[in-house]
């Protein structure tokens, strides 16, 4: 029988990459911090109702892409396409409402499609998103957007855009998606299969379409921004120009339809040239209608998601996967001296650093091939004579330069050594 394989559209995180998805969480916390967001944990699995109703059965993500399936005692359960479902979910359920004022919430964890996996594109997938409950105020929009553009700057990203547009109320989009019917009729039979099916089902995806006749028809359709009543147009004027004060360029596309159906207002993606065909790496907008539509309070809403693995793909053509520097690898052959480098590796790492103890019980040259490659700023070397009476050989790897010491001294010398060790580290 053949070694079992991981599903098509999963992928391992190994180790070598794991640094880029913690750089991306120290980054973010620190900046979410600040602004007092506070991270919620939701179920990887909800009820199937709630996507059908929160992000519209007329969706790819609910019609073609849910995970979906019976439990053992017949309910329907979907593990989660996205992340701002459940958040409100639960907004709704734990009464977080109650707390009156403005929620601002984060979270990060994996999401699942059934996609057609290419780079960038996974059937399991991971978000970092935040979901902002109860402003209506275009500062909000604002606020979650300079989040993003500041998460992704510090993390040194450059080459992205930030494409926003309106897509106005419930009455607004109505008017619109008539004007759009009207306008694609006529051309119904040279639109592409898909967009032919969306036409009256969810017109305004036809906009999304890649294919190039429709997109030729489409170039010449009517624009959402036209049909914004007056307090949607107020809405996205100030937007714009929180933008603008904030000094965050963007470029309005009149075009971005996002894929899920709770959106009212502001919509924008923050895209990049250097994704390939994927090229969104943040998407969100404002959804003032889910959380009454899911049972709640009448309770405007605005949010984003960040695609943890286009990010990383990013982050992979700039630089090398941050690794923890490595303090000391220590290196042990003897009788005695094995068991007294576990008791010697536990009192340094209580001291505060980071030591790698070789467990292999090999030869000291084969433990030294290993230290050299272990990028450890220091090697400590206890071989049987030192156990016997208790010093150990600090061999400083750069310089190759090495000493005897009573073990007792090192333990007692660890502000010295953290300040020459950050020394050689900051080289
Ligand atoms: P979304 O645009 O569907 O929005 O997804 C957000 C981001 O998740 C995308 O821009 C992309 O980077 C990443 N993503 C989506 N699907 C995949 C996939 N199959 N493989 C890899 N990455 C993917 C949402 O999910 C909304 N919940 C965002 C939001 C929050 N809106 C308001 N609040």
């Amino acid at each position: 029988m053949g070694a079992i394989q991981a599903i098509r559209g999963t992928r391992d995180i190994l180790p070598e990459e794991v640094g880029y998805w913690q750089q991306i969480e120290t980054v973010a916390r620190q900046i979410l911090q600040k602004a007092v967001y506070q991270e919620i944990r939701t179920p990887i699995f909800e009820q199937t109702d709630l996507f059908e109703r929160g992000i519209g059965e007329a969706t790819d993500v609910v019609g073609k892409e849910m995970y979906t399936f019976l439990d053992r005692g017949e309910r329907s359960l979907t593990l989660r396409p996205e992340g701002t479902a459940g958040v409100v979910r639960s907004y709704i359920e734990q009464s977080l409402y109650a707390q009156g004022g403005v929620q601002r919430l984060w979270y990060t964890g994996p999401m699942f499609r059934y996609e057609r996996p290419q780079a960038g594109r996974q059937r399991q997938f991971h978000q970092l998103g935040v979901e902002v409950l109860g402003a209506r105020d275009p500062r909000a929009d604002v606020e979650v957007i300079n989040l993003a553009t500041n998460i992704l700057q510090a993390l040194g990203l450059k080459n992205l855009e930030l494409s926003l547009n309106s897509v106005g109320d419930s009455e607004d989009r109505e008017n619109y998606k008539q004007a759009l019917v009207d306008y694609l009729t006529p051309y119904q039979a040279e639109l592409d299969p898909d967009s032919q099916e969306r036409l009256n089902r969810n017109p305004m995806r036809i906009l999304d379409s890649k294919d190039k006749r429709t997109q030729e028809i489409t170039a010449d359709a009517p624009r959402i921004l036209d049909y914004l009543g007056t307090d949607s147009q107020r809405h996205f004027e100030l937007v714009q120009q929180l933008l603008t004060d904030l000094d965050i360029t963007y470029q309005i596309n009149p075009r971005l339809v996002r894929g899920l159906d709770y959106y009212t207002h502001t919509a924008f993606e923050i895209q990049s040239q250097d994704l390939g065909a994927q090229t969104a790496v943040c998407g969100g907008g404002r959804y003032d209608k889910l959380v009454s539509e899911l049972g709640g309070p009448d309770t405007p809403a605005v949010g984003w998601a960040i695609g943890m693995e286009r990010l990383i793909l990013l982050l992979q053509q700039m630089q090398a996967a941050p690794n923890p520097a490595i303090d000391f690898y220590l290196v042990s052959r003897g009788e005695k001296a094995e068991p007294q480098a576990l008791i010697l590796a536990e009192k340094m790492r209580s001291a505060g650093f980071t030591v790698d103890l070789d467990l292999s019980g090999s030869g000291f040259a084969k433990q030294f091939k290993r230290a050299d490659k272990s990028g450890s700023v220091a090697c400590l070397v206890l071989g049987d004579a030192e156990a016997e009476n208790q010093t150990v050989k600090l061999k400083w790897m750069a310089s190759k330069e090495q000493l005897a010491i009573a073990q007792s001294e090192l333990l007692n010398s660890t502000d010295k050594l953290r300040q020459q060790i950050d020394a050689l580290v900051k080289i």
